[in-house]
């Protein structure tokens, strides 16, 4: 029996990277998939090798920031499952922009993806919950971007900070009809968001405590924790996964 076995999971941004990381570990522990992405060819690759090893996947393009395409993908969810139990909102954009130089459209575009996104999606399978009295989780990806800050990173920093506001808030008004919301603040991952990957790991086994740069497993491991009972009693937490960095 797995850790998740008879729940199923909505998973945004899973085409790649820790949203897919996420799904292999939650599919690993029993759990149905409805995974969405904005690229459709990456997503459906990775929705066949989770089906090949036995997986309920349902792998549609949604896009977070639109109400419709968000609404779509979860009501799709719900009539091939019957019900969702867990929401990781984990699709989101980084870039670093000088503050003094940046557009308008990069700082919008930056708040629709990493915090529309997460309320937009939050607040549709919430209100499937509260409809059919069903206890659920959710699941965030902020940043240790919420809680420290980084030159050139205002705008993502702001998202993200947001991200664990968002969390908060959601945790204490909904924790009486059972719904936990918690987030995970991860440091370097080592994903294809990351420009410079190989400054960045060179860097994190210099300054980091535990001395590398993190996985999508690393998160993964934790993602688990938050959408399992073994959770049940925890809610409204912002939880680094940084190897230590932000002990120094
Ligand atoms: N990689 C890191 O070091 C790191 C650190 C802290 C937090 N995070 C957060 O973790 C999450 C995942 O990061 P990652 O490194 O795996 O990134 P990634 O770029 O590898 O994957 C993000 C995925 O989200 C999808 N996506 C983007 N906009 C979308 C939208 N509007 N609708 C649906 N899907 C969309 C992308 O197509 C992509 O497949 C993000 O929220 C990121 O901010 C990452």
């Amino acid at each position: 029996m797995g850790r998740l076995s008879s729940k199923s999971a909505i998973i945004t941004g899973a085409a790649r990277g820790i949203g897919a990381g996420i799904a292999r570990r939650y599919a690993a522990e029993g759990c149905a998939l409805a995974l969405c992405d904005l690229n459709d060819e990456g997503l459906q690759t990775f929705a066949s090798e989770l089906r090949d090893q036995g997986t309920d996947v349902l792998a549609l393009v949604a896009d977070v920031t639109q109400r419709d395409s968000a609404q779509s993908f979860v009501d799709a969810a719900v009539a091939k499952f019957g019900q969702v139990n867990v929401l990781v909102n984990n699709a989101g954009i980084f870039f670093n922009a000088v503050f003094e130089d940046m557009g308008d459209d990069q700082w919008d575009r930056m708040l629709q993806v990493n915090v529309t996104g997460v309320s937009l999606m939050s607040q549709i399978v919430i209100r499937h919950w509260l409809a059919g009295s069903i206890p659920g989780a959710i699941v965030n990806l902020a940043s240790i971007s919420s809680v420290i800050a980084f030159t050139h990173s205002a705008a993502y920093g702001t998202s993200k900070a947001a991200v664990a506001g968002l969390t908060r808030h959601l945790a204490l008004q909904y924790g009486p009809q059972g719904i936990r919301v918690n987030a995970m603040a991860p440091g370097i991952i080592h994903t294809d968001m990351l420009p410079n990957l190989e400054d960045m790991q060179r860097w994190a086994q210099e300054r980091i405590p535990l001395r590398r740069p993190g996985t999508p497993d690393d998160v993964a491991a934790l993602a688990l924790f938050l959408a399992s009972d073994d959770s049940r009693y925890i809610t409204g937490t912002v939880i680094p996964v940084d190897g230590g960095w932000l002990l120094d």
